[in-house]
């Protein structure tokens, strides 16, 4: 079964590229770039992440961004994680950033943008890896935030695949950012938003009424409603579940009582994925490993989540004759 999951060809559909940042790098970053880190150790950093909510995550990774300030720095971050993908067998994947975490610390959305998507081609050159590039709002920011970045990127467009809503769920619900998901979705991009991570299952249906996202990112919390699991059923929304990111971040306490495995027999368009895997302690095949062990999942479970991933996937029907 270990070889099976690792060798089996992936897709990742929910990863933060500021997630990926391994301790490693981020020292190096820090002596590249004269920052002082609060850590002195990398045994020092990895003690630090001992979380006991998402906002208590979220502290340490905006701060662990703060390494990052040229564009060969995003270059390189983006690069060291499509050789995880390589390493574990993931061919295609869609990519989030979070510009305002850079922009609001006067790094360039240019900077930015141009460092991640030259590893992309890159990758995609060097590696054979496709990918495409989601670009999310923090939600504990302002709709007023969120059209100012949005604007910035319009000199980008052809590189931006979609738009996302990420960080700290719970007090900033989907209706906040009505206004600015209808504009992305008038501008052609594809959307997607965090919900039912720690938030209500609420946050979910109002994601899907009130942005008209085409997938749910997490969206575990759908097990507490007969109602919006037969919707999501009904209309096979794809959720991107990030298990080791959900036991880490105590959504559920031990993997043994995941709902993804009951999300699966029911019926629906589940995904498995990492979120940030530098700090939740696992890239694909450990995320896959880790369910499969603790929910007893067959190989054709493994089958039916990998091929959801494909098929849920933004790569248009020209791109998929590649894959055949
Ligand atoms: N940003 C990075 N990871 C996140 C997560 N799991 N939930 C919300 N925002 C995030
Ligand atoms: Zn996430």
């Amino acid at each position: 079964m270990k070889n099976f999951i690792n060798n089996i060809p992936k897709a990742e559909l929910h990863l933060h590229i500021e997630g990926t940042l391994e301790p490693e790098l981020m020292f190096k970053l820090a002596k590249r770039n004269n920052i002082k880190l609060e850590y002195k150790t990398i045994d020092e950093i990895k003690n630090a992440y001992n979380f006991t909510n998402l906002q208590s995550f979220l502290d340490i990774y905006y701060s662990g961004a703060k390494v990052l300030q040229t564009e060969q720095d995003f270059y390189d971050l983006t690069y060291e994680y499509l050789k995880k993908c390589k390493e574990n067998n993931v061919i295609h994947t869609e990519i989030f950033f979070d510009p305002q975490t850079h922009t609001a610390r006067n790094i360039d959305f240019k900077t930015v943008i141009l460092g991640i998507t030259k590893a992309l081609e890159d990758g995609k050159n060097e590696l054979a890896i496709s990918s495409k590039l989601i670009m999310c709002f923090l939600r504990h920011l302002s709709q007023e935030d969120a059209f100012k970045t949005l604007d910035e990127a319009m000199k980008f467009k052809e590189k931006i695949i979609g738009i996302g809503l990420d960080s700290s769920e719970l007090g900033n619900p989907p209706a906040k950012f009505k206004d600015v998901f209808k504009k992305a979705k008038e501008l052609g991009f594809k959307l997607v938003a965090h919900a039912g991570e720690e938030g209500s299952y609420e946050y979910i249906n109002d994601a899907l009424d009130l942005l008209n996202i085409h997938r749910i990112d997490h969206g575990v919390q759908a097990i507490n409603s007969d109602k919006l699991m037969q919707r999501l059923k009904d209309k096979q929304i794809a959720l991107t579940v990030c298990p080791l990111s959900n036991t880490k971040l105590k959504v559920f306490d031990d993997m043994k009582e995941h709902s993804i495995k009951q999300m699966l027999d029911y019926g629906l368009n589940v995904t498995v994925n990492s979120d940030d895997p530098s700090y939740f302690g696992g890239y694909m095949n450990d995320n896959f490993h880790a369910i499969t062990n603790s929910l007893n999942l067959t190989k054709e479970d493994i089958i039916k989540l990998v091929k959801n991933s494909f098929n849920s996937s933004f790569i248009t029907k020209e791109e998929k004759q590649n894959f055949i």
